[in-house]
């Protein structure tokens, strides 16, 4: 690593989050400065605590809604990534205002912040839910979208504003979208199908699976870190204004698939209760070649292996407060908020 990099300052909004402490945690290993910009909306800051000591570490508490903290928290950056957001269907569906102003509002105020301080890049961190509904053949980048949920229709229209706005900007930027987590994360969440999945059949409870058999792919934590990474790193002419799907080639899965998986790592204990017409109607597999054919990037990760890890964290207790601590670790109620 040469000097220049040693001095990078890299911004990652929403870097106390699932995904974002992994990151903000890889970025710092790799040499870089890092500054943090979070609201902590689910009191979810402990998930910096062991990075908190690091020399190149720097915390803002702020909100993205707040163009002044924003404006603040971009001086002196290079490289802006954009994770924070109100994430998932269930909780922008409960509060649609606040979706609104934080993954539309919120997401303006840091391309024009970016934009007025001089960021050299911005990668942006959307989803795969994007696509929807596609039953035939995997998603590529150029297929249409059709987003199901508030939550996607959010990322859809800022995926199209930043990349309209970067024409004309000084900055490159990168659409990145993200096909659903898994991993053990600093800010663990349990309202994801696979942990969510393998959690209930752990601690012994009857899961209720609607839908069986309706694809999605999924990607662990660590290795969406390590794409956002490379995409920081790559030559402008391989990214700039382009859109990847981020996953792999084994990342497609029906939720029978998921189940399965936990059940093996259960020993195929576990009481499952299959049913039809959920109100989540996404069912869609992505095609994950041009991250792998253009960056080289593929996952080290995989899914059986890390519930594997997962079952036995549960089981040894490090997850024993998430019925205590609910908001901590379920993006669902925001009641107060
Ligand atoms: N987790 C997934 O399965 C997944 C899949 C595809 C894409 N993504 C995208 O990745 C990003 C991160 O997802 P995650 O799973 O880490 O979610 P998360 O909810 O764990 O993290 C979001 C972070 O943003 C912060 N935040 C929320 N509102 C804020 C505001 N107004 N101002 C400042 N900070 C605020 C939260 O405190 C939290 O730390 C999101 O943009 C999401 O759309 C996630």
């Amino acid at each position: 690593m040469s000097a220049a990099d040693l001095e990078r300052q890299i911004l990652v909004v929403g870097g106390a989050g699932y995904i974002g402490s992994v990151l903000t945690r890889d970025l710092l290993a790799a040499g870089h400065r890092v500054r943090v910009l979070d609201s902590l909306l689910y009191g979810n800051g402990g998930s910096l605590a062991a990075v908190a000591e690091h020399p190149g570490f720097e915390f803002a508490r702020g909100d993205v809604r707040s163009a002044d903290q924003v404006r603040a928290a971009v001086e002196g950056v290079g490289e802006v990534v954009l994770l924070a957001a109100l994430v998932g269907d269930p909780v922008c569906k409960g509060s649609p205002e606040l979706a609104e102003q934080t993954n539309v509002g919120g997401a303006r105020n840091l391309i024009d912040a970016s934009a007025e301080a001089g960021v050299e890049r911005f990668v942006f961190a959307s989803t795969c839910s994007n696509y929807g509904l596609r039953t035939d053949e995997p998603a590529t980048e150029t297929d249409e979208l059709h987003p199901l949920s508030l939550y996607a229709e959010t990322k859809v229209q800022m995926e199209g504003e930043l990349l309209e706005r970067a024409r004309h900007a000084s900055f490159e930027a990168t659409v990145l979208r993200v096909a659903t987590a898994y991993g053990i994360s600093p800010r663990m969440r349990f309202d994801l199908t696979i942990s969510e999945f393998t959690r209930e059949l752990a601690l012994g409870r009857a899961l209720e699976v609607y839908d069986a058999d309706t694809w999605r792919p999924y990607c662990h934590i660590a290795d969406t870190s390590a794409a956002i990474a490379l995409v920081l790193e790559s030559a402008p002419e391989l990214v700039s204004g382009e859109v990847f799907n981020v996953g792999g080639a084994g990342g497609n899965y029906t939720k029978r698939m998921v189940v399965e998986t936990a059940l093996a790592a259960l020993d195929g204990e576990g009481e499952v209760v299959f049913t039809e017409g959920g109100a989540d109607a996404r069912n869609y597999r992505v095609s994950f070649e041009k991250i792998s054919e253009r960056l080289g990037f593929s996952p080290r990760h995989t899914v059986p292996g890390s519930v594997e890890r997962l079952v036995e964290a549960i089981r040894s207790g490090v997850f024993d407060s998430v019925e205590a601590d609910p908001l901590l670790y379920l993006n669902y109620e925001l009641s107060g908020r």
